[in-house]
């Protein structure tokens, strides 16, 4: 009944700022990042791309047309020529001068601060780049210590299996955007604790399921105040969303 529908308990979840705080500030640079901390996000998502001389470089395209002012891939360019990119003036003018971030640069500032869930893209084609993310993670310490709260998924099941055993001690998930049968949700569980799963694709049978298996699931990309809700009432573990976290629902039912 619609009585049910509407008092149906909403549990709390992670909020992941999409590229950083992407609908405020140039997305995947230190400014987007800081703005989702401001904004009191869990997590940023991000995107890493292996540059020509093997450094974790954080964009989302293959190439840099986009997002700076320069062009090329950047598996063509090294870190020297990545740096003199302006990656916020094709945002607002605002933003002039922000950088292209390294991974590392962004591990430095940001852990102990928010949580990292970093995107391995293609990896698959990019040679060495799953093992170098893996050593710097498993390797990263602040203050003597490993940090907590990082997380790393890709679309590419291969390297996510490879990366688990490289670094068995940083969740790994699977990006997924076609449905999962049993056969394959238990295979993947032997390397991956989460699913990252397009919106359309969540149905509350889907993540009871998923949830047997041990999965965390999060839903990619929100953008509207009502998909929050509707995510929320499916019950997924986590909410990749483009727009501010919507700190109300996830309070107020906590
Ligand atoms: O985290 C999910 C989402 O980031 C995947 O899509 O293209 O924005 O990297 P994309
Ligand atoms: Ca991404």
């Amino acid at each position: 009944t619609s009585f049910s529908y509407f008092f149906q308990p909403l549990m709390p979840f992670q909020s992941i700022a999409h590229r950083g705080a992407s609908t405020y500030a140039p997305e995947n640079t230190i400014a987007s990042f800081e703005k989702a901390v401001d904004l009191g996000f869990d997590y940023i998502e991000l995107d890493v791309r292996f540059s020509k001389d093997g450094h974790l470089v954080v964009i989302h395209d293959a190439d840099v047309q986009r997002t700076t002012d320069g062009e090329g891939f950047i598996g063509d360019l090294t870190v020297d020529e990545i740096k003199k990119l302006d990656a916020g003036s094709w945002f607002s003018p605002e933003f002039a001068g922000e950088k292209v971030p390294l991974l590392n640069e962004v591990l430095d500032r940001f852990t102990g601060k928010v949580g990292l869930l970093i995107e391995m893209k293609a990896p698959e084609n990019q040679p060495g780049m799953t093992e170098v993310l893996a050593e710097m993670l498993m390797s990263y310490k602040k203050d003597g210590q490993l940090v907590k709260n990082i997380k790393v998924q890709s679309f590419h099941v291969n390297e996510m299996k490879k990366f688990h055993k490289l670094a068995p001690d940083i969740p790994a998930g699977i990006l997924l955007s076609k449905q999962l049968d049993m056969f394959h949700l238990a295979s993947y569980r032997q390397f991956a604790s989460f699913l990252s799963v397009h919106h359309l694709l969540l149905s509350k049978s889907f993540i009871k399921q998923a949830e047997l298996f041990g999965y965390d699931i999060y839903s990619w990309t929100i953008k509207k105040q009502y998909q929050f809700a509707d995510m929320q009432r499916l019950g997924v573990h986590g909410i990749i969303s483009d727009e501010e976290k919507r700190l109300p629902d996830s309070r107020l039912y906590a």
